[in-house]
């Protein structure tokens, strides 16, 4: 962790004239339950870890915004600010602080646009599906926030913070959903979250008494900004496209001429379907196992170009077509699974949850083909080990695995991991990977100043 006075020291060993800089941090995030569904409006169920990105940072009056990382892995970089920021090439990482500047440009149309100095450091391990991408927008959000003269709470709350720069954070590419800046900034100590959007709202559920989530890391990089980013545009981009045949769907079972934005709009909004009802719908309007091109335009009324201009962009199209109806089973069985295991945490039944974590885990590699090989073995092993759920967690495709392991066991559970998996399984000798790999989830205060 980097302590306020020690961020402060580094600060100004990196910028000698520029004064005494503030503080703020924005913690990682793991989920429990409840993946690839916040961006079809459906809950999730994450909290904090106690690793964070800290940022200290103070005003420039000439507009240019200078970025300095205590990891060398990140370049010096620099930008202007101004009504219309353009990004820098994908993957580069003051990406995240113009989406961050862009989005509170847009929100607050201010009259100057005031540059600052920030020096970065942060502990959440990088490219392992904890968002410690997400973390660098909400940190240079408060950073840029109290740049405009804006109190967090006061001029902006929490929520709409949280909703300004899930959008906001499109701006790299990637078409995410509202969960993880919402956990970063509405996170507590000691619980859950479960979140449900549009309108964003959050319910504090507890952790489970006498377990512990213990995070271990695949080691198999998730870069969200890299080799991730079309696989996981992928799940919006199938997603909207189900939107669209249930739509039509819906106007020929009701006759109406309802919109659907997204898929969460069938059990809420207007509709208010219950949930057979919204599943016998999808049957209806997705009824082969796979939907080729031709199948989506014919039933859309349109062209295969249109298609792909509306809704699936390059997305390129499978042997067999698109794998439709397995991705609305997962989001079918996942929303239930978040309801489900609120309920089992709030009735402090761990069985229960971890059964309902292990379920989400097939569907997640079955149905969503978010898995991989390492993450299946990962999983498998720590079940072996003694964990009563275990699953990946974030966007998958690589990352981080959350394992719910009675505290009893928990020597046994890190040795037998440490061994199966690092050491037999990737062939790691100790000292040549991370020693958190393998670490304890604790949650943590939602993002703030120092
Ligand atoms: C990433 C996205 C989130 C969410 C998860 C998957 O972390 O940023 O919005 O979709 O993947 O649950």
């Amino acid at each position: 962790m980097y302590e306020a006075a020690r961020l402060k020291k580094m600060f100004t060993e990196a910028y000698p004239d520029a004064g005494e800089p503030l503080v703020c941090r924005a913690p990682g995030r793991i989920n429990l339950i409840g993946e690839h569904t916040d961006y079809n409006g459906l809950p999730v169920l994450p909290m904090t870890i106690d690793s964070d990105i800290r940022i200290a940072f103070v005003q420039r009056d000439d507009g240019r915004v200078l970025l300095r990382n205590a990891d060398e892995a990140f370049p010096d970089r620099e930008f202007t600010n101004g009504p219309d920021i353009a990004p820098s090439e994908p993957g580069a990482w003051e990406n995240y602080c113009k989406a961050a500047i862009q989005g509170l440009n847009r929100h607050f149309g201010p009259a100057r646009f005031h540059g600052m100095n920030l020096y970065m450091a942060g502990t959440i391990p990088i490219a392992a599906g904890l968002s410690s991408s997400s973390a660098v927008v909400v940190a240079c959000a408060l950073a840029y926030l109290a740049v405009l003269g804006k109190t967090l709470g006061r001029d902006i709350s929490r929520l709409t913070l949280a909703s300004v720069l899930a959008e906001a954070e499109h701006y790299v590419g990637t078409r995410g959903g509202g969960m993880d800046q919402a956990i970063i900034l509405l996170g507590r100590q000691r619980c859950a979250l479960k979140i449900d959007f549009f309108p964003l709202r959050v319910e504090e559920v507890p952790l489970p008494e006498g377990h512990e989530l213990i995070v271990c890391n695949s080691l198999v990089r998730a870069k969200k900004t890299g080799n991730v980013l079309h696989r996981y545009n992928e799940g919006p981009r199938l997603c909207k496209l189900i939107c669209a045949l249930v739509e039509k769907q819906v106007r020929m079972n009701f006759g109406s001429e309802i919109e659907l934005e997204r898929l969460g709009d069938l059990w809420h909004g207007h509709l208010c379907l219950t949930h057979e009802e919204v599943k016998e719908l999808f049957a209806r309007a997705v009824p082969d196992a796979t939907t080729t091109l031709e199948e989506a335009a014919d039933a859309l009324d349109t062209t295969p170009d249109e298609v792909r201009a509306r809704w699936l962009d390059d997305l390129p199209e499978p042997d067999k077509g698109f794998p439709l109806r397995a991705r609305m089973r997962h989001q079918l069985t996942e929303c239930r699974r978040v309801e489900a295991a609120r309920d089992a945490m709030l009735a402090d039944d761990a069985a229960e949850l971890g059964r309902l974590m292990n379920a989400s885990h097939e569907s997640c590699a079955r149905d969503y083909q978010i898995s991989c090989r390492e993450l299946d073995y990962l999983v498998t092993i720590a079940r072996e080990s003694g964990a009563i759920g275990a699953r990946l967690t974030g966007a998958g495709l690589g990352g981080c695995t959350v394992n719910l392991v009675p505290t009893a066991i928990h020597e046994t559970f890190c040795d037998k991991v440490d061994q199966g998996y690092y050491r037999q399984y990737l062939a790691q000798s100790p000292g040549t990977y991370p020693r958190n790999a393998i670490f304890v989830a604790k949650a943590s205060p939602g993002a703030d100043y120092l």
